[in-house]
């Protein structure tokens, strides 16, 4: 997916000081929808680069979900080491639903990194197009457990290609990140019956949440490099690089967090290390595929599940054509995204 943006908004709040950025990828394939990340930089460059990579991944995401949206992505970026007291924060979440607003609904967000669904009242005080409020706002809610269950449909598709069979019986994981959807995968992948589990945050605290599932606890450089079936990235992206990459020893990666890999040629390096990464556009659609069903198409718990399930049979598909022409997960995930999000696809559809 190209990094070019089709419309970039970067705005000071005018209540909160604090630099907005909306990046609006595409809305080829319809309207741009990516979430609302609330995060230090240490510059506000750095927030927009952010916002253009995390953007494009929402277009691939949304096109391989089969969701008729583009991608976007809303980046509030501190200045490193600035503290929000809830006051400013409110002001900086109503300053990007001013600027979400000014899209006029060719842009919708959602919760990201940073953010959860109470703030998506807040920036909903300013604009309709926000998804994710809590059912008691009239929205569909936390989507961290649908990411996660999206998360678990993608590591039962990697179990077949590496080990024969959908059964996490008897495997083993290590999930980098307790928060939100760390926290559910670990919890489901205890439910599954994994023999063994291990897990890391940089926030010590979460240390309780490991042991409720069993887990052992380590710090987050050793969960990188733990010797487990499957390491499964929930954290920030770019955790994937020629330096870490020597170091890992998993037999694959799948996890929900954004942009793992630092450059698309680090899938090369992963490949030509026999460890089979499961491209994170896929991985982690579970969140916005029920976002979307639920609050635009009204569909059923039991139809969005189905949906959920489907990120299991894509992700097969994309690792099969992956062994079919000797090529990586993500140049195959890329080629297929291209092909899905492009004008000439879409206009084939729409005919
Ligand atoms: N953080 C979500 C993602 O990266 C963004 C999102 C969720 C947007 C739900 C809209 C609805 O996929």
């Amino acid at each position: 997916m190209s990094f070019q943006p089709q419309r970039v908004v970067v705005e000071r709040g005018h209540r909160s000081g604090v630099p907005i950025v909306v990046a609006v990828h595409s809305t080829v394939l319809g309207q741009a929808i990516g979430g609302c990340r609330l995060a230090a930089y240490p510059d506000w460059r750095d927030g927009l680069d952010d916002a253009l990579r995390l953007s494009a991944a929402m277009t691939g995401k949304a096109a391989l979900a089969g969701l008729p949206h583009g991608g976007g992505k809303t980046v509030i970026a501190l200045p490193a080491g600035h503290i929000l007291t809830p006051a400013r924060r409110r002001d900086a979440l109503l300053d990007a639903g001013d600027v979400i607003a000014g899209l006029h609904g060719t842009y919708a967000t959602g919760p990201d990194v940073g953010t959860g669904p109470a703030d998506m009242v807040t920036i909903g005080e300013r604009t309709q197009h926000v998804f994710c409020r809590p059912a008691e706002a009239g929205g569909s809610g936390d989507s961290s457990p649908h990411t996660a269950a999206g998360v678990l449909a993608a590591l039962r598709a990697v179990a077949v290609e590496r080990f024969g069979s959908p059964d996490l019986t008897g495997r083993s994981f290590a999930v980098l990140g307790l928060g939100r959807v760390g926290t559910h995968v670990l919890r489901l992948l205890a439910s599954a019956g994994a023999a063994h589990l291990v897990a890391a945050d940089v926030d010590p605290s979460r240390r309780e949440v490991a042991a409720e599932y069993g887990a052992t606890w380590t710090d987050p450089h050793d969960c990188l490099t733990a010797e487990v079936d499957v390491l499964i990235p929930a954290a920030l992206g770019g955790l994937l690089t020629p330096d870490t990459v020597p170091r890992l020893s998993c037999s694959a990666i799948a996890g929900p967090a954004n942009n793992q890999l630092d450059v698309l040629s680090t899938a090369d390096l992963l490949h030509e290390r026999g460890i089979l990464w499961a491209p994170d556009v896929v991985v982690s659609a579970g969140g916005i595929v029920h976002a979307v069903a639920a609050e635009l198409h009204h569909e059923t718990e039991a139809q969005i599940s189905a949906r959920i399930d489907g990120i299991g049979d894509t992700l097969a598909k994309i690792l099969h054509a992956a062994r079919e022409t000797s090529s990586t997960p993500a140049a195959a995930a890329t080629r297929l995204a291209e092909f899905l999000a492009s004008e000439r696809t879409a206009s084939m559809l729409a005919a």
